[in-house]
């Protein structure tokens, strides 16, 4: 990116900034942001030191720090001196709430409370294995976000109540502090800070599922199936009779050969004995296909089965010396910054796309099998590699490559899935806590193992009420992914209807609201906002928002409140942001108002989500996907509206395309309390439409014109 291109569009963004913002540097050597009088930032100390555990307070600096806006809103630190760690201390009240980082929910909780830890793969742990996005990036409810532009090593520490400190292993330190365009505006500071790094690319509409997939497609044969080509078959087959709506599948390991079936970039024979037919099949019947990777070499005890990976890595000297054996004896990674590595291993995940595949799921960087200090940048590295080995063939945004293992500026090059979760209730809690963390580092692409991946033995794991639950998350997820297989495929036992039922429920309901969620994803790749935002980031004067792990908003428009316990009971508490009320989703006779709390208690076959008052929902059928069964299909946007006297006007950017092409297609309600009416006025939404206006008695539709236009509809009725 060109600083003078990077000034200038934040300055753009920041130009309804009320404020003038000042920064000094005190006496006592810390760094002071005041607006007037008013103290927003204190940055109390800045650290450097010999070893991250021995940096000490510099004390007159007068050398080697640089500090100014660079925007009216975003303050740069400059800190250069001869030691190899830097570091920072920031102090807010001791009740300030501090958020980012990571996107493991440290003790199930959305901020960072009594945390301490590297920016580097969290591991095993409670609820999720391995979900690990990061970002050097914080966001404190004091009102302001320190981004540290870095790949390299560094932790944090939030063990003191009212403290952030961060130290990095780098002899140059930068960072910005961003203040929020208006008070209180927690996404300007989201959008400020993508700025800076990176945002996702809007991804292809079969990315966002619903997605089927296995790691065991090789084995768990049913009826004439005999090989992992056919168990793949078996799932597209299931999926049509049952008319359960889906986007894509992959193939997770085991799929090539060579030891643990990783290495020559293959497909084993024996599991897909013509993998480019198989793949064009697939193209056909509405799947997108994608293959497991990573940046792992492995050996074989009988060496003349080594893979191609490993005689090209162990001949040109490419592979980490490791200290310590790596996690499942899977051998070393390649160190990419060797300019021939990289090479080697991008012209030969070629092959993948050459045969039909369109994206991958892009595993590990955290087993040992790389020096931790060197995670932040190898995996960039890999991630870059694997998205430039698609994006040549492809092109930008015509495939979906996903990974749990990402540093923030890597988000322009893959979307997220959080990992190993653990298939039951503990799994699912940490899951939506996940997600939403994932939006609080502004990851916005993102989707949970639906069930969950660790399984926890008992006849049948998940249970069917933790799978329809998380089923049900899912739907109001940004992606819906499912694993299936072995002993958990919902259409064959030990499952029963139920979970059949449920499934192809959120699974349509999901493909339902394609034409909401694509249009944030949208958004996301334009101002980096998540599709799934902590209450407060809707709701940032609500003081009873900041520690709410459970519940999000997605998008703008719907509050939801995912059932994470055992026995469908759970209270939803209203926020206070925009809108004075919230109407059930599911029954739109059933209204709340904000700053309310209710218990709800729901069968499997529903979930608690609210709508706002003047939301536009656009959804409906635009995407076929494996949909063959519909003869003649047609695309059809339903617009759905739910006006209120309370909001004069509301909007809604409709993204019309797929991937890359299409266009935002601006809606507008406007509601006359005193004519009586509602007007929808709409751009050209590129595809048959119609608008589905509710009020209290129930709704009303319009068709609208192709090519953009407006309605106005007198409203008798009371409204929401
Ligand atoms: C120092 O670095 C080591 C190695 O990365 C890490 O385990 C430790 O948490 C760091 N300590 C501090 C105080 O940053
Ligand atoms: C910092 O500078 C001041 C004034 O120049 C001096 O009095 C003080 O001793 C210095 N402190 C340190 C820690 O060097
Ligand atoms: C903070 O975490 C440490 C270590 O994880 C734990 O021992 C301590 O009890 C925690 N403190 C609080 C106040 O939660
Ligand atoms: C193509 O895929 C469909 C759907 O899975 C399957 O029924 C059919 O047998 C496949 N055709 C071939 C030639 O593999
Ligand atoms: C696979 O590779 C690992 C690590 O290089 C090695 O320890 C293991 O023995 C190999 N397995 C076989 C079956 O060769
Ligand atoms: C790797 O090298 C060994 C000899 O060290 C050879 O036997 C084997 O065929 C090679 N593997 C591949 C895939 O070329
Ligand atoms: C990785 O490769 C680079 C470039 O050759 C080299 O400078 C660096 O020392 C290597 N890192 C390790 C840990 O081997
Ligand atoms: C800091 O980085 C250097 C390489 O620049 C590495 O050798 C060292 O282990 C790292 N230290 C820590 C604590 O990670
Ligand atoms: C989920 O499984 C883990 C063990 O993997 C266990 O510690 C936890 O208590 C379980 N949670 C529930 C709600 O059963
Ligand atoms: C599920 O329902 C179908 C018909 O809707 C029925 O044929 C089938 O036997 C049922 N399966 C189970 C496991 O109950
Ligand atoms: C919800 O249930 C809890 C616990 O049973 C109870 O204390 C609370 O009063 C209930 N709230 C409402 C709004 O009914």
């Amino acid at each position: 990116m060109v600083v003078g291109s990077r000034l200038l569009s934040l300055g753009a963004l920041a130009t309804t900034a009320l404020s003038e913002y000042t920064i000094s540097l005190t006496e006592q050597d810390s760094l002071i942001i005041r607006d007037g009088d008013e103290i927003l930032v204190n940055n109390l100390v800045l650290l450097a030191g010999k070893q991250n555990t021995t940096v000490q307070p510099l004390k007159n600096v007068t050398q080697g720090l640089s500090y100014n806006f660079i925007t009216p809103t975003v303050a740069e630190v400059k800190l250069t001196t001869s030691s190899p760690f830097h570091g920072a201390i920031f102090t807010a009240n001791q009740d300030a709430h501090f958020y980012g980082v990571w996107e493991y929910p440290f003790n199930n909780q959305i901020a960072n409370k009594n945390v301490s830890f590297d920016l580097k793969g969290v591991g095993s742990n409670t609820g999720l294995n391995w979900a690990n996005a990061r970002a050097p990036f914080f966001l404190t409810s004091t009102g302001y976000g320190v981004y540290t532009d870095t790949l390299k090593m560094g932790s944090y520490d939030f063990t003191v109540p009212g403290k952030a400190q961060f130290i990095f292993n780098t002899t140059s330190l930068v960072y910005y502090i961003i203040l929020p365009t208006t008070k209180n505006d927690f996404k300007s500071v989201i959008e400020q800070y993508t700025e800076l790094s990176a945002r996702s690319e809007m991804p292809p509409t079969s990315g966002l599922g619903p997605t089927f997939w296995s790691d065991d497609f090789e084995q768990d044969f049913h009826g004439s199936v005999s090989n992992a080509q056919e168990n793949i078959q078996d799932v597209v087959d299931h999926l049509y009779y049952n008319q359960i709506r889906a986007t894509s599948t992959f193939a997770d390991r085991p799929y090539g050969t060579g030891n643990r079936s990783w290495g020559n970039f293959d497909f084993d024979p024996d599991f897909y004995p013509d993998p480019e037919r198989f793949i064009k099949n697939l193209t056909e019947w509405g799947f997108d296909f994608q293959v497991w990777i990573a940046n792992r070499a492995t050996a074989n005890k009988d060496t003349s089965l080594n893979t191609k990976l490993w005689n090209a890595s162990t001949e040109n000297g490419w592979l980490f010396p490791l200290t310590d054996e790596p996690l499942g004896a899977l051998g070393p990674a390649l160190n990419l910054t060797i300019p021939d590595a990289y090479d080697y291993f991008q012209e030969n995940l070629e092959y993948f796309p050459r045969v039909g595949a369109k994206g991958y799921k892009i595993d590990r960087g955290e087993e040992n099998e790389m020096p931790d200090y060197l995670q932040n940048e190898q995996m960039a590295l890999f991630l870059q590699l694997a998205y430039d080995s698609m994006v040549q063939k492809w092109g930008a945004s015509n495939f979906y490559n996903f990974a749990r293992s990402a540093v923030d500026r890597s988000r322009a090059v893959t979307h997220i899935w959080n990992g190993d979760s653990h298939a039951n209730f503990t799994g699912l809690a940490y899951s939506v806590a996940s997600g939403i963390r994932s939006g609080l580092i502004a990851f916005p692409i993102w989707g949970s193992d639906t069930g969950g991946y660790t399984r926890e033995g008992g006849a049948l794991s998940p249970t069917e009420e933790v799978w329809a639950r998380w089923m049900w998350f899912s739907a109001f997820s940004p992606v819906y992914e499912l694993m299936l297989g072995t002993n958990h495929t919902p259409w064959y036992p030990p499952y029963t209807n139920q979970t059949l039922n449920v499934l192809k429920t959120t699974a349509n309901l999901h493909a339902d609201l394609v034409p909401y969620i694509k249009s944030y994803a949208y958004a996301a790749s334009q101002t980096g906002l998540p599709i799934i935002r902590a209450l407060f980031l809707e709701a940032p004067t609500d003081p009873n928002t900041w520690e709410v792990n459970d519940a999000y908003f997605f998008g703008e428009e719907l509050l939801v409140a995912p059932i994470v316990n055992e026995g469908g009971k759970r209270s939803v508490y209203f926020p206070k942001g925009r809108s004075k009320k919230y109407i059930n989703f599911f029954k739109r006779r059933e209204v709340h108002t904000a700053g309310t709390t209710v218990n709800v208690s729901l069968d499997v076959d529903s979930m608690p989500v609210y709508i706002t008052q003047g939301a536009i929902i656009p959804r409906g059928d635009i995407y076929q996907g494996n949909a063959k069964w519909i003869e003649d299909w047609q695309s059809f946007l339903t617009i759905e509206v739910f006006p209120s006297w309370d909001v004069p006007e509301s909007t809604f950017t409709y993204f019309t395309g797929d991937g890359a092409k299409g266009k935002p297609a601006k809606i507008k309600m406007t509601t006359n309390k005193e004519k009586g009416t509602v007007r929808v006025e709409y751009e050209n939404l590129a595809v048959e439409a119609a608008v589905l206006i509710w009020a209290w008695e129930g709704s009303r539709e319009v068709n609208l014109n192709r090519g953009g236009g407006f309605t106005e509809v007198g409203i008798g009725d009371t409204l929401f």
